[in-house]
């Protein structure tokens, strides 16, 4: 039975209240059991018969539940660098997918890559997100688009989870129409719902499926079509929705009961409603957001209608090519004009909630996974304002130190 001791202010991040509400505790102690929190509080309160455990010592440091990274697209050969300049240069994400570029391009260099460069590259992006106090990642296939390279890359996802120890949440995303099928739609549909999805969930090969609902990818018609078709296997659900136009997927996303809908920068008035009805969290993401120039999504109008926000950091090689969750949140402040502790709270509870999760991640409480992070630093405010390269000292999941070594 280990415990945490010296910790400056132990961020709970209980569910309750408002975005805003960390349920902090300063001067504070934690206690755990094979992996599980017995006890967190005060240190003065500390129950006599724990006073006599194995102590590690925070250094008077903040203590936040581990990050989760509830939105990645880790797996992936290739980079697409150029593409960021000539974004910049006036060409639109879509003219550059469709001249060639953009995630097909992806799709070509994740087939041509083995399954076991896949997995050695994915475990060094795991590797330096363990180093950031993040503690479960959520990945998304989608770079494979026919039946063989998806499975190869939920395969890659399984080994990996098997050969480190974050917590791993796999997701088939189905991305875009691909090329062999660009004259078939209506065949590639039928693909995915009668064979890809399936095999999916007979292999136990995915816990969510998620669509890319936008031009240039899938209908509303079409991405309504195949989360019914995952909800009837099982599946949970999410979205990538109004990214880039407005096209009711918020409005999508509510309907049909996803755990979380994101992006959302052009979400309308009515799917905030629809979100708040289902109790769908909103998943935010900065970085995408301004690699893309686009309006930064309403956090606040989400906040105030009662929408659980998260904020992830959507690592991928065409909109994200930074693997760092800290640096998406610590930009979440500005760019969202959400307050470090909305913030922290988006990255851990409300994040777990989007993976469906939080019932045993996400906040520091009694019965709840002992996975927590050590900070460099005082509060949640000088964590992300004070934004430094890595302020973790440490990373621990169930109970077990993982960094530094262990991964
Ligand atoms: O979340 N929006 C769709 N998927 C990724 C980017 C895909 C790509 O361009 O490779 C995203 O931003
Ligand atoms: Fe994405």
């Amino acid at each position: 039975m280990p415990i945490l001791r010296n910790i400056g202010l132990l961020a709970t991040c209980r569910a309750a209240g408002a975005q805003g509400e960390i349920h902090a505790i300063a001067k504070a102690a934690l206690v755990w059991r094979a992996g599980v929190v017995l006890w967190a509080g005060r240190e003065r309160d500390l129950p006599r018969g724990y006073h006599a455990l194995s102590a590690m010592d925070a250094g008077k440091r903040l203590v936040i539940p581990g990050l989760v990274d509830c939105h990645t697209h880790l797996v992936f050969g290739g980079w697409r660098f150029p593409e960021f300049s000539q974004r910049l240069l006036g060409r639109s994400y879509l003219e550059i997918a469709r001249a060639g570029g953009g995630l097909l391009s992806t799709a070509a260099a994740t087939r041509g890559a083995t399954a076991s460069a896949l997995v050695n590259r994915a475990h060094g992006f795991l590797r330096a997100l363990a180093l950031q106090g993040v503690t479960c990642v959520e990945i998304k296939s989608g770079y494979g688009l026919l039946p063989e390279a998806e499975m190869k890359i939920l395969k890659v996802i399984r080994e990996l989870a098997a050969r480190q120890p974050l917590r791993l949440v796999p997701t088939f995303l189905a991305h875009a129409v691909p090329a062999e099928y660009r004259q078939r739609r209506g065949a590639y549909l039928r693909l995915l719902v009668e064979e890809m999805l399936p095999a999916v969930a007979r292999g136990k090969l995915a816990d969510f499926c998620d669509v890319f609902m936008e031009k240039g990818a899938f209908t509303r018609g079409e991405a309504g079509r195949i989360l019914a078709a995952a909800g009837r296997l099982g599946l949970g659900l999410k979205l990538h929705a109004d990214q880039l136009s407005s096209g009711g997927g918020a409005e999508l996303a509510g309907a049909l009961g996803a755990a979380s809908a994101d992006h959302l920068e052009y979400v309308s008035a009515q799917g905030i409603r629809a979100l708040k009805r289902a109790g769908t969290v909103a998943a935010l993401l900065p970085l995408p957001c301004l690699h893309l120039g686009l309006q930064p999504p309403p956090a606040r109008r989400f906040i105030e209608a009662g929408v659980p926000v998260a904020v992830a950091s959507d690592f991928n090689p065409g909109t994200n090519p930074a693997c760092h969750l800290p640096y998406a949140l610590a930009l979440a402040v500005p760019l969202l004009r959400m307050t470090p502790a909305e913030v922290l709270k988006g990255a851990t509870i409300h994040a777990a909630r989007a993976l469906r999760r939080d019932h045993v991640l996400g906040s520091l409480e009694p019965g709840k996974s002992a996975d927590f992070s050590i900070l460099e630093a005082e509060s949640p405010e000088e964590w992300l304002l004070g934004f430094r390269e890595n302020s973790c000292a440490a990373t621990t999941i169930a109970g077990r130190r993982v960094t530094p070594g262990g991964t």
